[in-house]
Order: C-alpha cells, then sequence, then structure tokens
C-alpha cells in the first residue's frame, strides 16, 4: 500500500468517564451527527470503560451504526486467577474490534512496560482485534533530544516477535505525554517527523510495505480547531482524542476535520 492510500482513523478514547448511561447518550448523538459520507471518509472508533462496552455494543448494533468499539485495556492471559482483569475473549465477544494497548497512562500508573505492552499486543491480534499501540515521550525526553530513540524503542518493544502480516494491520498512536490533558499540540510538522520515525522504524523492523500499510494516529490535546492541519501532513494517518471526544458536538467535527 502506497502513502495515501491508508484509511484514516479517529479513535474516542474515553477514559474513566462517561458512566454506561452517558455512554449510551453519547454514542447515540455521536450517531446523529455523522453520516454516510463521515464513515466512507474515516473510520471511526469510540473506546468507552469496560463497564460501558456491552451497552454501547448494544446501541451500535441496534441502531445499524457503523461506529467501530474499542477498549481501553485488556490483560494478555485467556482466564485465570487476575482479580480485576478482562481477557481478550471477553472483548472479542462484545464486537471489540480495536484494543489500546500501552496508552501512556497505563504506563506511568500502572506499571505497564514494554514487555507487557507486547504480550498484550500479541493476545490482541490473537483474537482478531487490532491493537492501538501508544507511543510517545516525555517533556523532559523531549528537551534532551530522545524523542527518535524513545518512539524506536517502544515501538521496537511493542512488535517483538509479531508476525509481519499482523502488524500491517495493526494502528499505532503517537501520543507525546506533554501534549496530553494540556492543551499543548505537537506542532503538525514535529507530530510528522516522530511517525516519520515511528514508521521507520517499522521499515527496519518488517520493510516498506507492512510499514506503509501501518495507520498511525496522532494523539494529545486534538481538537475540532487543529484537526485539519494535522491531517494534512502526509504521514498521520488519524487521531487519538481524548477530552475533545467526550462531547459528541466536538467528536463529530472532528471526524469531520474541524467542519
Ligand atoms: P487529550 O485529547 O485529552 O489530550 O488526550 C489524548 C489521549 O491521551 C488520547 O488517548
Amino acid at each position: 500500500m502506497s502513502e495515501g492510500t491508508r484509511r484514516p482513523i479517529i479513535a474516542g478514547n474515553w477514559k474513566m468517564h462517561h458512566t454506561h448511561l452517558e455512554a449510551i447518550q453519547v454514542v447515540q448523538k455521536l450517531s446523529y451527527r455523522l453520516d454516510r459520507s463521515d464513515y466512507e471518509r474515516v473510520e471511526v472508533v469510540v473506546c468507552p470503560t469496560f463497564t460501558s462496552l456491552r451497552s454501547v455494543q448494544t446501541v451500535l448494533e441496534s441502531d445499524r451504526i457503523p461506529i467501530a468499539l474499542g477498549a481501553q485495556d485488556v490483560h494478555w492471559e485467556e482466564k485465570g486467577a487476575f482479580t480485576g482483569e478482562v481477557s481478550p475473549t471477553m472483548l472479542a465477544k462484545l464486537n471489540v474490534s480495536f484494543v489500546i494497548v500501552g496508552h501512556s497512562e497505563r504506563r506511568q500508573l500502572f506499571g505497564e512496560t514494554d514487555e507487557t505492552v507486547n504480550r498484550k499486543v500479541k493476545a490482541v491480534l490473537a483474537h482478531g482485534m487490532t491493537p492501538i499501540v501508544c507511543v510517545g515521550e516525555t517533556l523532559e525526553e523531549r528537551e534532551a533530544g530522545e524523542t527518535a530513540a524513545k518512539v524506536d524503542g517502544q515501538v521496537r518493544g511493542a512488535f517483538e516477535g509479531v508476525k509481519a502480516a499482523d502488524v500491517a494491520a495493526t494502528v499505532v498512536a503517537y501520543e507525546p505525554i506533554w501534549a496530553i490533558g494540556t492543551g499543548r499540540t505537537a506542532t503538525p510538522g514535529d507530530a510528522d517527523e516522530t511517525i516519520g520515525v515511528i514508521r521507520g522504524t517499522l521499515r527496519d523492523l518488517f520493510g516498506g510495505p507492512t510499514s506503509s500499510a501501518v495507520r498511525i494516529q496522532y494523539g494529545g490535546s486534538v481538537n475540532p480547531g487543529n484537526i485539519a492541519d494535522l491531517m494534512a501532513m502526509p504521514e498521520i494517518d488519524g487521531a487519538l482524542v481524548g477530552g475533545a471526544s467526550l462531547d459528541p458536538d466536538d467528536f463529530a467535527r472532528i471526524v469531520r476535520y474541524g467542519a
């Protein structure tokens, strides 16, 4: 696949927001604001909390809304004594299509490592779902000129031992940690450059055809006012949206690149 043919993917990461009752309302409102032409242009994904997945799934399927369902995390084991965890089978049974893996909040607050991210990536793929693998540098790392080395290492760790054919179908999200929830966005040029680094690592590991097929999103303070400039960049294939995805009006405008 050559550049420019990757289908844009815009995903809302609702994080720990919205009860299942609120989630139902938000996804219904979002569906009223989007139409067929939006879904043809862009793959739209919502990632509610675990407790809302079943409710949102029911709304999407009963109203035939072509929004894909995503989860925010997963455990790599199939089942067992892992109190509080959710298995890939449980998600697959809910028709979850995407699973966010290795979000910086999971890495920073809940001890995720490149190794656990790698296990989760493999588990998600083994169950026919698509991982959205998150990578990104801290402010200190950026200021020390370590951005490229950081994301390169995270990509190598996440995809270690994964087959090229599986990698081609995955999504990577570049989320500079200093841009998450801060109102500070990476400039489109900086985001594009780092996403180019990520694609270069994937090319190095898996070859050109695979790296050209992987969709790489930008995440970090994306909103209706900055999405168009981000999406205009050649390497940016979509967005992983936090705060602005909670509001169906804002999220619909982001899906429409600000219009
Ligand atoms: P914000 O859009 O709120 O900055 O969050 C980005 C993010 O972490 C998405 O996963």
